[in-house]
């Protein structure tokens, strides 16, 4: 059976960090909010409780029932977890002289502790509390100290039970990974036999299972997600998938083709569906970008429920949802309100009466990747940039018209042809062209013209959260807007976005 790790999430924005730690070691993990979580069975290896935004003496501090954990199974407490494990067992937690924050040094190590197994004494961790502990319980002994903070990490004698105040699961604790790898591996006894290729054979199995004979819609958009759920779903149940690749006029110059070509290569049983005079029509006279993503996001709701019900006794709706998204909607936070309308097809399952099938819901956005290499799917699609849903509607500011849709196309085919021919295409997160709604003043020959603007946006980045501007050469910044002006009629003048994230954004509406 498949071993695993709970993570009790108290709130803190490591939680994520640490689930991927330590997938990256094989072992499969889930997150649950601390009050929410199931009973272990068999397969629960062990238990992290994570940091926390709260201060354990706070009358609203997150309590976390471990009655079935705590002496039964490893359980390892980071930060506020640690603090938990002292202050509601029999020690004291107190307020911090100055706040313990930033880099440290691990200066005093029991290397005879399984935890640290091979750290080296003086390494790096990394501290982010406003509390420290103060006293520890009875039974528990200190197994690392740094100059500041006598108990940096503490062991309860007699149980599986540990300690750490610093955060393994940042950059900045250098040794982190081996320490939640001996935690993993040492302590909880886990195998690591979880790889892409383990995550296939099980979900495959899973989905023949849940599905039956049922057949499945789901709607292909071009980007990494849909399509590894797809191949998915077709090694499960085959030609009872139907893949729905909707045209809505806002794609990249040629890209409904060549994608649709690469679907039916991969063997998907895909329809394409040209929809795009209708989406056009709809954004005539529309200049608000909210409006223009809610204009777009219903009429793929309509064309997309249109097209589904030509396919005979349909009961599931695929969708390629993934792990972000799913602990956002139960975090202990609550969804987060920075959720965008970026779900664009979000009211789809409602509308159709369907039940959901969601193969991706475990994954992270790296692991997908990963799945999809061990599925053999094409670079092609592997490997492209992000690509928002409202697509070239929301690069074009203002209203959207077909001429305006054919200059963007021509100059962002320059872009992105550009960055692959240099080599530049894979070292970039994300790269887009942007029209202004601007005319400015130029020469060309002897003639003076009034035409647009566009702007060259590329950005590097993990997962669009954050990103900084790419710093792309400037030889191949000249060489893509001397092409453009050359060669797309209505435009006089490129300029380049050197803005971060945040507070800008990536797409410019
Ligand atoms: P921003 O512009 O918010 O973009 O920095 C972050 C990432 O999200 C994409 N994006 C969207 N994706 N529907 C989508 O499916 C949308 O409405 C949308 N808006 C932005 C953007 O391309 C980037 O990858």
């Amino acid at each position: 059976m498949q071993e695993k790790i709970l993570i009790l999430d108290f709130g803190s924005q490591y939680t994520q960090l640490i689930a991927r730690r330590i997938r990256e070691l094989n072992v499969y993990c889930e997150i649950y909010p601390f009050n929410h979580y199931p009973a272990p069975d068999e397969n629960v290896k062990g238990v992290i409780l994570s940091g926390s935004p709260y201060s354990v003496r706070d009358a609203m501090a997150p309590y976390p029932d471990l009655q079935q954990v705590k002496g039964r199974i490893p359980l390892l407490g980071v930060c506020y977890g640690a603090q938990h494990l002292t202050h509601n067992f029999g020690g004291e937690v107190l307020p911090s002289n100055t706040r313990e924050y930033g880099r440290a040094r691990l200066v005093e190590i029991d290397n005879e502790d399984p935890l640290f197994t091979g750290v080296t004494p003086g390494t790096q961790v990394w501290m982010s509390h406003g509390d420290t502990i103060a006293r520890i319980p009875d039974g528990y002994r200190i197994t690392g100290s740094t100059g500041d903070v006598k108990v940096a990490a503490f062991r309860i004698d007699g149980e599986k039970t540990w300690g750490i105040q610093f955060h393994p699961e940042v950059y900045h604790t250098t040794e982190g990974a081996r320490m939640l790898g001996n935690f993993i591996t040492n302590i909880c006894g886990c195998r690591g036999d979880w790889t892409p290729e383990s995550f296939v054979e099980m979900t495959v199995r899973a989905l023949r299972e849940q599905l039956g004979d049922d057949r499945v819609v789901l709607g292909l958009s071009g980007g990494v997600d849909s399509s590894v759920a797809a191949l998915l779903l077709d090694r499960a149940i085959g030609d009872r998938l139907t893949s729905i690749f909707v045209d809505n006029g806002l794609l990249r110059k040629n890209e409904y083709e060549a994608v649709l070509e690469a679907y039916r290569k991969m063997g998907l049983n895909v329809r394409g569906v040209d929809a795009s005079a209708e989406f056009v029509d709809e954004l005539r006279g529309v200049s608000d970008p909210e409006k223009k993503r809610k204009i777009i996001g219903r009429v793929f709701i309509e064309v997309f429920d249109r097209e589904a019900h030509k396919v005979q006794n349909v009961k599931w709706l695929a969708q390629g949802t993934i792990y972000p998204d799913v602990i956002e909607s139960v975090s202990v936070n609550g969804p987060s309100a920075t959720i965008k309308s970026h779900h664009n097809v979000g009211g789809l399952p409602d509308k159709m009466h369907l039940r959901v099938v969601e193969p991706l819901r475990l994954l992270f956005k790296d692991e997908v990747r990963r799945v999809g290499r061990a599925l053999e799917m094409p670079g092609e699609i592997l490997h492209r940039h992000p690509f928002p849903g409202p697509g070239l509607a929301i690069r074009i500011l203002g209203e959207v018209t077909p001429d305006k849709l054919s200059t963007l196309r021509d100059a962002d085919e320059i872009f992105i042809n550009g960055l692959k021919s240099n080599g530049l295409y894979d070292k970039v997160w994300q790269a887009a062209v942007i029209l202004l709604p601007v005319q400015s003043v130029g020469v060309m020959g002897d003639e003076r013209t009034y035409e647009n603007t566009v702007v060259l946006r590329a950005v590097t980045s993990t997962d669009g959260m954050t990103a900084d501007w790419s710093h792309l050469p400037h030889e191949f910044l000249a060489d893509v807007s001397n092409q453009i002006i050359n060669r797309v009629k209505g435009v006089n003048r490129v300029v380049y976005d050197i803005s971060s994230k945040p507070p800008s954004t990536i797409e410019w509406e």
